[in-house]
């Protein structure tokens, strides 16, 4: 399905794989401990892998969030940053070069993507409130339900399936949408939300016939809709690679109408920009002055929204590299490789490939561990065991209680291996690929986790758990039984 993207090379023989375009010019050492040490950095950090230090780790897959490696123009950049409270000529960069980019008027910046849905939700969201999305992040969800909304999501069949073939898994259904809309009233719908490269669901793009035909519908309704644009960018790169009328259309053409079909665009700049920061967009004058003045209350004054002017520079750079193809194909074609490599050697992994990660389907890879019993989170915390790169755990543990107190089980259990934008090498993804393929040889010795510490908001960022056996030790005996000396 996927065509060659222009960060892939073809070998004589036929096989493709992953090529950096870039050279490294500066680098940071990373250190590979024995599987004791990870034993136990991974107890002391209550099985979390938030939780580690990266003193302990080697390939850090945790996030592409500020962990994107910047580029020699983007770092000299920050040299000629112009210091001031108001007024830096370093914001005026960064609103030309999101308005060039995105194509919006106004620009309002924020210190990351969740301050920005901090005021989007506080101006948009009232009690009792619905928020239709293709799939919620995280943050998003909390900002929205912290004002009162509710968030629906209106995926279609194929979304949470780890397993297909579908080019779009991030479109949202149309049919559901009307349903919302016939059932809660156009007045009780905040906004529509579309997430570009939806997170949650494995970095999964949505169609730009897609997007047209939910513009329609709110057209049809006098609704608003709402781009998460983080992952932009690879949404863009998909759209050109997969859907057909965009074949030959620059991803510079392809983000100004994903833009374009949006009232108001917000981004985390640790994503799109590989800097710190984020921003929202907009068209509308009447938005703008609706979010403006909660800008100055939250982030800081107008012109650095709570970013240094260093990090502004940066991000003005980042955005215009934004739409260079070689730069934005980079992470989506080792993801690709490493899901394509995993799935050959029959190891549950959700395909398409899509962006920011591979996604391991710890379901599929641990059916014996009960989903009460975090098997994602089990799978992040064995995996940093045997091979010290950490993942993030995408599932129950990074969801929430019911009112009685329950766990509500998240759709999908996926460890989350993130590609940060041209930081690792091919050998490096060998390595990880090498240590996966021996963690499911030896799946049965994994077993489940247990929370001993759980906080009531955003538990997955500082909670602590514990195994429900003493299984870490045995899967770190049974590895130094098999690799001996070696790391
Ligand atoms: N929206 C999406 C789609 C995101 O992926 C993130 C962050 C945010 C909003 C919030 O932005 O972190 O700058 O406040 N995602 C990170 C991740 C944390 O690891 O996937 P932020």
């Amino acid at each position: 399905m996927d065509k060659n993207g222009s960060s892939t090379i073809r070998f004589a023989g036929g096989e493709q794989i992953p090529v950096e375009l870039h050279k490294v010019r500066i680098v940071q050492k990373l250190h590979l401990k024995p599987v004791e040490e990870r034993l136990e950095a991974i107890e002391k950090g209550g099985y979390n892998t938030f939780l580690l230090n990266t003193q302990d780790i080697f390939l850090d897959m945790l996030t592409d969030s500020g962990t994107n490696a910047m580029s020699d123009n983007q770092v000299s950049s920050m040299l000629h940053a112009d210091d001031a409270y108001s007024g830096s000529q370093s914001f005026y960069r960064m609103e030309a070069a999101l308005k060039e980019v995105f194509g919006k008027k106004y620009i309002l910046p924020a210190h990351q993507g969740r301050a920005a849905e901090n005021i989007i939700s506080k101006i948009f969201v009232k009690p009792g409130d619905v928020i239709p999305t293709n799939y919620h992040f995280t943050t998003t969800m909390a900002h929205i339900e912290i004002n009162g909304g509710k968030v629906l999501e209106i995926y279609g069949e194929e979304a949470v399936k780890i397993k297909s073939n579908h080019p779009f898994k991030g479109n949202i259904d149309v049919d559901k949408l009307r349903a919302v809309i016939d059932e809660y009233g156009a007045e009780k719908i905040g906004f529509i939300r579309f997430e570009a490269s939806t997170n949650l669901i494995g970095g999964q793009p949505f169609s730009l016939a897609n997007m047209r035909e939910v513009r329609k519908i709110a057209d049809e309704h006098g609704l608003m809709i709402v781009l998460d644009a983080s992952l932009i960018g690879e949404n863009a790169w998909f759209i050109k690679q997969r859907e057909e009328e965009y074949e030959n259309v620059h991803i510079k053409d392809i983000l100004l109408e994903m833009c374009g079909l949006s009232e108001l665009v917000y981004f985390s700049s640790r994503k799109v920009t590989s800097t710190r920061g984020g921003g929202i967009c907009t068209d509308s004058e009447d938005i703008y002055m609706k979010l403006r003045d909660l800008v100055p209350l939250y982030e800081g004054f107008l012109t650095y929204g709570g970013m240094s002017v260093r990090e502004i520079e940066a991000m003005a750079v980042g955005l215009y590299e934004t739409t260079d193809e070689t730069v934005i194909s980079q992470s989506p074609a080792f993801i690709k490789y490493a899901v394509e490599q995993l799935d050959k050697a029959g190891i549950p992994v959700v395909t398409p490939a899509g962006a920011l990660g591979c996604h391991l389907d710890a379901m599929g890879f641990l059916p014996h561990v009960r989903q009460e019993e975090y098997p994602a989170g089990a799978l992040a915390a064995a995996l940093f065991i045997v091979s010290g790169c950490r993942g993030m755990e995408r599932g129950t543990v990074s969801s929430v209680r019911d009112e009685d107190g329950n766990d509500i089980l998240a759709d999908m259990e996926l460890l989350r291996l993130a590609f940060p934008r041209r930081v690792f090498t091919l050998s490096q993804t060998l390595f990880l690929l090498d240590r996966v393929k021996w963690l499911y040889a030896n799946r049965e010795l994994v077993g489940g986790l247990k929370f001993v510490e759980e906080p009531p908001v955003l538990r997955f960022f500082m909670g602590r758990l514990a195994p429900v056996s003493d299984w870490p030790q045995k899967l770190a005996a049974k590895f130094r039984e098999d690799f001996g000396d070696s790391l």
